[in-house]
């Protein structure tokens, strides 16, 4: 990091967040917090939530989330350094760059200026070397003109020991850092490309990080120093450098992000001669993963270009990238994601030579990924007999069930029984979310009336239950939600009373665990993964659901109703202990009497607190503990 911790936290704090989304989109006051439309997914009735004393944003549409820091980086298209720079400037804060930070700074310039040279150098050896003859005729065959090895910037990396560092003169410490060369066991500095077709790899401002380099394929009868290469990849790429980082970085965006934004469609394909096919075909959006698969980190760069996202890959292949995860990314990001419709066997780099019109088609007529699994899942059974249409039900509504929204499931549930001929009220149970099949049902039928359940509820509940974590196939925890909207805005009332067991949900109680081991909502939020200070910043913009009496704490209820909830599943896995002679019979029925005695007493408002606080106290302590520990007490209560 080349800026001070403490200088970041003084921008952060010196920027006014409100006036800085209000230059995006137009914010009212509402309560405690700004609202107004999303200024990163389209709408019509407002979602986008600002605290500006804390200074998060949360979209209640689409789940972004962030600060001051994270909107100029989204907003403008800027690193985190850049996105500092010109937050301090805005609010006029000298910024001092550390010694070490300007030293980085200098160190990814090097860098990416020996990239630079290295691309130029490479592709003058490609377009005038007479040793590059073979890889000229190579480029050729496979329908590669002057026009195409200029666009992409193509290049040779001679059959040679150091060419390229020789040539460039690069130091062995750029030469390393950079990827383009390494030590070899005799202590030379040695080329990493060697013999290749380069394909340059730039980012999306269009500098040179990293290159791709193929092998030609063999001659006839190839001599025998070439059998030493028969057992290289076809591929090398560089390696993760300063500059450099594949998960972050899609070959070709440089030159796609013009058509990109202008579709608003990015095709992604697997390899470098993909891109250039589509592109050669007419398709001037298309991209490709850097020898990496397609991943989180690849959905948040795109989606601040485009927002439906088409799978080029082989049939295969595509039906492989069938993570679950695919649709959490599809919400988190607001994109869609669709699979084109490739021949079997086919890559978009063959295609585009032998039949472009059927890529252009292909693409065009792209399904969303789910439809395309369940397509793939049909087609692998015999729909002419009842055994291989049962067979077939069974293998698509599995690939349903990994879908979040109850709402899309049923239609897919729907298309399936028409596939099959099968009853869809059968195939409903088949096709709820697996780690619930029970809550799922219950969801899906409950789902088109979240509203309507949600107005019976104070404050804000309603919408944090259908927020982020909707597609979650466990119910929200409400209470818990309540909690932790406490402990973020009233930690005075809930500090000594909360504790970490009291959180079912694993994502609410490492967000407790957060806040309990920071001295504020930021260092909290700063501290915590990902998912956490997503939740976090949301509880920031969200309200207190109140109670309807002032006079009342409202940690009171809240704390009630998570230690009944966590007491009795407690009680209930000490009395399956018992049942089963993990532990005595009569200690077990001593404690459940004296639990369940809190436990109605938490429904008595004058010992609410007392015993809600005792439960408390039981849960933490270790097990054994707990009779030993209450005995005095109960003898003063009970004379
Ligand atoms: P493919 O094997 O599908 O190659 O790899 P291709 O793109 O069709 O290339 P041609 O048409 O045979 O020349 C797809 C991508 O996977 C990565 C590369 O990024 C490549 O573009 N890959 C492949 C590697 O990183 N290493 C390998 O050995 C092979
Ligand atoms: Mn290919």
């Amino acid at each position: 990091m080349s800026i001070p911790d403490e200088e970041v936290a003084q921008v952060r704090a010196a920027t006014d967040l409100v006036a800085l989304v209000s230059e995006h989109a137009a914010l009212r006051q509402q309560g405690r917090r700004w609202v107004g439309l999303c200024p990163f997914h389209s709408e019509k009735t407002p979602s986008f939530s600002v605290n500006a004393q804390e200074g998060f944003y949360y979209c209640f549409g689409c789940q972004t989330s962030g600060d001051a820091i994270t909107f100029v980086r989204a907003t403008e298209h800027m690193d985190f350094a850049d996105a500092v720079r010109f937050l301090a400037e805005r609010a006029g804060i000298v910024l001092h760059e550390t010694e070490e930070g300007t030293a980085d700074h200098r160190r990814r310039g090097e860098l990416l200026d020996a990239m630079a040279r290295a691309v130029e150098w490479y592709h003058e050896r490609l377009l005038s070397a007479p040793d590059a003859g073979r890889a000229r005729d190579y480029l050729r065959s496979r329908g590669y003109d002057g026009v195409v090895v200029r666009r992409f910037q193509l290049g040779w990396a001679p059959d040679d020991w150091d060419a390229l560092t020789r040539g460039l003169g690069l130091t062995a410490q750029v030469a390393i850092d950079s990827g383009l060369g390494f030590v070899n066991r005799a202590g030379r500095l040695q080329d990493s490309f060697r013999a290749r077709v380069l394909f340059p790899i730039f980012d999306p401002s269009g500098r040179a990080v990293a290159l791709g380099g193929r092998i030609l394929p063999e001659r006839a009868g190839a001599a025998a120093s070439d059998a030493r290469r028969r057992a290289e990849p076809k591929y090398k790429n560089s390696p993760e450098t300063p500059v450099y980082s594949k998960r972050r970085t899609l070959y070709a965006l440089n030159w796609a992000k013009h058509d990109i934004v202008a579709t608003g469609e990015v095709v992604v394909c697997e390899g470098y001669t993909d891109v250039i096919g589509c592109f050669t075909a007419g398709i001037e959006r298309a991209v490709a993963t850097c020898g990496t698969a397609l991943g989180e980190e690849h959905f948040r760069l795109l989606h601040n270009f485009g927002r439906r996202i088409v799978l080029a890959y082989d049939a295969d292949q595509a039906g492989q990238s069938a993570t679950a995860r695919v649709y959490e990314w599809e919400r988190r990001h607001d994109v869609d994601l669709r699979v084109a419709a490739l021949p079997r066997g086919a890559d978009p780099g063959d295609l585009a030579r032998s039949d472009p019109e059927e890529l252009r088609q292909a693409i065009a007529s792209a399904v969303p990924f789910l439809q395309f699994r369940v397509s793939r899942a049909l087609s692998q059974h015999d729909l002419s007999t009842p055994e291989g249409r049962a067979k077939a039900a069974k293998a698509a509504l599995a690939t349903v069930a990994e879908h979040p929204d109850p709402l899309v499931r049923d239609q897919y549930v729907m298309a399936v029984a028409d596939a099959t001929r099968l009853d869809p009220e059968l195939l409903r149970a088949e096709a709820a979310a697996p780690a619930s099949s029970a809550t799922a049902r219950t969801s899906g039928r409950e789902a088109p009336a979240p509203r309507r359940r949600d107005a019976t509820v104070p404050g804000r509940q309603g919408v944090a239950g259908v927020g982020r974590r909707r597609g979650s196939p466990a119910p929200v925890n409400r209470p818990g939600l309540e909690a932790l909207r406490l402990a973020v805005h009233r930690p005075d009332l809930v500090a000594d009373r909360l504790e970490d067991v009291l959180f079912a949900d694993e994502l609410q109680r490492r967000a407790f665990l957060a806040l309990a081991g920071a001295d504020s909502v930021r260092a909290a939020v700063d501290a915590a993964d990902d998912d956490v200070a997503d939740l976090l910043r949301r509880l920031c913009v969200e309200e207190l659901a109140l109670p309807d009496d002032p006079r009342a704490d409202p940690s009171d209820s809240v704390v009630a109703q998570l230690a009944r909830e966590a007491a009795r599943k407690v009680l209930a896995s000490r009395q399956a202990a018992a049942r089963t002679g993990q532990a005595d019979l009569a200690d077990v029925a001593a404690e459940t009497a004296r639990v369940r005695r809190w436990i109605e007493e938490l429904d008595e408002p004058a010992r609410c607190r007392e015993a809600a606080d005792r439960l408390v106290a039981w849960l933490v302590g270790p097990p054994q503990e707990g009779p030993v520990r209450e005995a005095p007490r109960t003898s003063t209560t009970e004379p």
